[in-house]
């Protein structure tokens, strides 16, 4: 790679709010740029249902997303100015529509076709990061914690903790096996719940303020916090099916939750920083003290999330990962550039303490480059 390429990274997480884009340039380690391309409701109602789908339904959506990642890819080539030949290689996450790494066998499955982003574009792709994780005893997920140790692995211990949809957490730092795994919800249970008072008019519950004019049922968050997913021992990840519209109906009902609106959301709230301390407590502190948690993904952004995080995890200090020069929605998409980057130069790149995978694995699929005369 020579000084001017760079190499980038498309995720579109469980959240479904749209595809995210990063330009990343490697040594130093640089976010050039990153922009998200949100989803039309329909489409993110789409994907978040996807599991109701039949097999030529699902076949149609991993086309149409390939389709969309390609279009958002070249318009984003075209935004920020990058020439396409200085651009090593494309990483793409896909769209996780299930992941069940409990089942025999364990399974997962990403979907949004890469032929379309390497047609668009005439870049190759890497994507299918999760397989062969897998295929060597892990759990495919999470695979963020091999950026984590990337970036913090020779500072001193630090928790990084990731708030999509889902929530996730690494530890890494001089003299730390770097390890992660999935906390809990991480924005989808307070997603879900703005979408079904809002009849879907809302996304997500804008700079926390729904949250803000409610008081949390301590009570009530300290009962699901009992739920078996919370004392099992990492490794391991969820999907978001298992905090979806499922565990809104069960457990705060229709009704309830549009006359009680803002108490119900500063509850979601309260419970999905509760999750985090608590993983931060049961399974990180007896192996290691750090004085810092870094929070990145949209959840981030979330200010009363941020509150009840800070005030629950004390005194481990929370920061932004801005506060690194790493945009919030940033941190995933340019974590998929340097998979895709190490993959296409034929080296490791996932992390075993995290995956439980049996050894370091080269993870990705390569789609090759359209045009002739690249190197590769
Ligand atoms: N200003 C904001 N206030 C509150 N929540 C926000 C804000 N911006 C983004 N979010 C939350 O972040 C989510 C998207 O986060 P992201 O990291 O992209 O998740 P995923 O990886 O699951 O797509 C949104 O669905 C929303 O819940
Ligand atoms: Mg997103």
């Amino acid at each position: 790679m020579s000084s001017n390429e760079c190499a980038l990274g498309l995720m579109s997480g469980t959240s479904a709010d749209g595809v995210s884009i990063a330009a990343v340039s490697f040594k130093p380690f640089r976010v050039l740029a990153c922009k998200t391309y949100p989803y039309p409701e329909k489409l993110q109602a789409e994907i978040i249902s996807a599991a109701k789908l039949d097999l030529r339904g699902l076949s149609l959506l991993n086309f149409k997303l390939g389709k969309i990642f390609a279009a958002k890819t070249a318009l984003f080539l075209r935004e920020y100015k990058i020439n396409p030949r200085n651009v090593e290689v494309i990483g793409s996450h896909g769209q996780t529509v299930c992941h069940y790494p409990g089942d025999n066998p364990p399974h997962t499955l990403q979907i949004g076709e890469p032929s379309f982003i390497a047609e668009a574009t005439g870049i190759p792709v890497v994507s299918d990061f999760r397989p062969r994780d897998m295929a060597a005893g892990g759990e495919g997920a999470p695979l963020v914690p091999f950026l984590d140790e990337y970036l913090f692995g020779k500072g001193a211990p630090r928790l990084l903790q990731n708030i999509g949809g889902i929530g996730n957490i690494a530890a890494a730092g001089r003299g730390v096996k770097t390890f992660g795994f999935d906390t809990g919800p991480g924005n989808c249970l307070m997603d879900d719940a703005v979408h079904i008072k809002t009849n879907g008019k809302l996304a997500y519950d804008v700079d926390g303020k729904f949250a803000a004019g409610g008081k949390p049922d301590i009570e009530k968050a300290a009962s699901w916090l009992k739920m078996p997913f919370f004392a099992k021992k990492p490794p391991k990840s969820l999907d978001r099916a298992e905090f979806g519209l499922e565990f809104i109906s069960e457990n705060i009902g229709g009704p309830a939750l549009c006359r009680d609106f803002k108490n119900t959301m500063a509850t979601l709230n309260y419970f999905t920083a509760a999750s985090i301390a608590l993983s931060v407590r049961r399974f990180i502190e007896p192996k290691l003290k750090a004085a810092e948690l870094i929070v990145a993904g949209g959840g981030a952004l979330n200010p009363v999330l941020m509150k009840n995080i800070a005030m629950l995890c004390a005194p481990v200090k929370v920061a932004r990962i801005s506060e690194y020069g790493i945009g919030e929605l940033a941190k995933e998409p340019a974590c998929f550039a340097l998979l895709a980057h190490l993959a296409f130069n034929g080296q490791p790149n996932n992390c075993p303490a995290a995956t439980g995978a049996r050894g370091p694995r080269i993870l990705g699929k390569i789609t090759p480059a359209l045009k002739t005369g690249r190197s590769k």
